[in-house]
């Protein structure tokens, strides 16, 4: 079984994953955490399945077998909705692995003001139908609305937000019929929190928005402390790796996550 004093593996697509980390970062300060955006392959959510789960799987196995690291998380919705069950079963009893969808399907239902959540995501997590089927089978008076939103994560990652742009590309999606009359909004897409103050102009902050890094973050903390692998304390500095370089990515990261932040290419071959 994994090892307390490991790190944290963590990953996405790109830079949306880095919401994810920094809650964790905040909730776990003693925690090493190794980041691994995927940019060579971004974005995931025009990918197929099959493609999805060998990408995650490909990272996964470099953050347990070259890093050690004694717990996984998926900080993407998409490889959430594609690659979970394949990674929990790979890695059973070898080391945790935590998805972004299932915290947040636990708060919603939890919350008894959510009468009509909408949720906006990628394409592929909204084809993979994982929230419908959650939402549906665990509370089956909560009405749902979800509407694919492919061009928010490309636009985040190419450093397109808070300007003109990102606005009226926002502005097109969330005035889509399907999201009228929601009392609450998901941020099913870990890059969409770096749009959150734009998301929440829109609606004029009438509308609670849910991003699962917190809920995440919680989850980690149950698991580590009940497997006995929370970390007394930090020994070595948080790393972050790209599998393709891209300046966006390190400008990006740098206002997300810190100045401090050392950005590495990371070859996965
Ligand atoms: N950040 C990702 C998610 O949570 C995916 C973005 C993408 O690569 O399409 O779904």
């Amino acid at each position: 079984m994994a090892n307390p004093a490991g790190a944290i593996g963590i990953f996405d697509s790109g830079i949306g994953g880095l919401t994810v980390a920094q809650a964790i970062h905040k909730l776990l300060p003693n925690e090493q955490l190794i980041y691994i955006g995927d940019t060579a392959h971004m974005p995931y959510g025009d990918k197929s399945p099959e493609l999805i789960r060998k990408y995650a799987t490909d990272i996964s196995e470099n953050l347990i077998n070259s890093h050690q690291c004694k717990a996984l998380v998926i900080a993407c919705n998409t490889a959430s909705a594609a690659a979970y069950e394949k990674l929990r079963d790979t890695f059973k009893g070898r080391l945790p692995v935590i998805n972004v969808i299932d915290p947040m399907v636990e708060y919603i239902i939890s919350q008894n003001n959510i009468k009509h959540v909408g949720i906006i995501a990628t394409k592929a997590t909204v084809a993979s139908g994982v929230y419908q089927e959650k939402l549906a089978r665990r509370k089956k008076e909560l009405k749902f609305s979800i509407l694919a939103t492919p061009l928010l994560a490309p636009m985040i990652e190419e450093g397109f937000y808070n300007d003109n742009i990102s606005s009226a590309v926002l502005h097109e999606y969330l005035s889509n019929d399907i999201l009228k009359d929601i009392d609450s909004l998901v941020l099913a897409c870990t890059h969409y929190p770096l749009i959150k103050n734009q998301i929440n102009d829109f609606y004029n902050s009438a509308i609670p928005l849910l991003d699962s890094a917190e809920v995440v973050a919680h989850k980690l903390q149950y698991i580590l402390q009940k497997e006995n692998l929370l970390s007394q304390s930090r020994n070595n500095k948080d790393e972050f790796y790209v599998t393709d370089y891209s300046k966006h990515f390190a400008e990006s990261a740098k206002i997300f996550y810190g100045e401090g932040l050392q950005l590495n290419k990371k070859s996965l071959a």
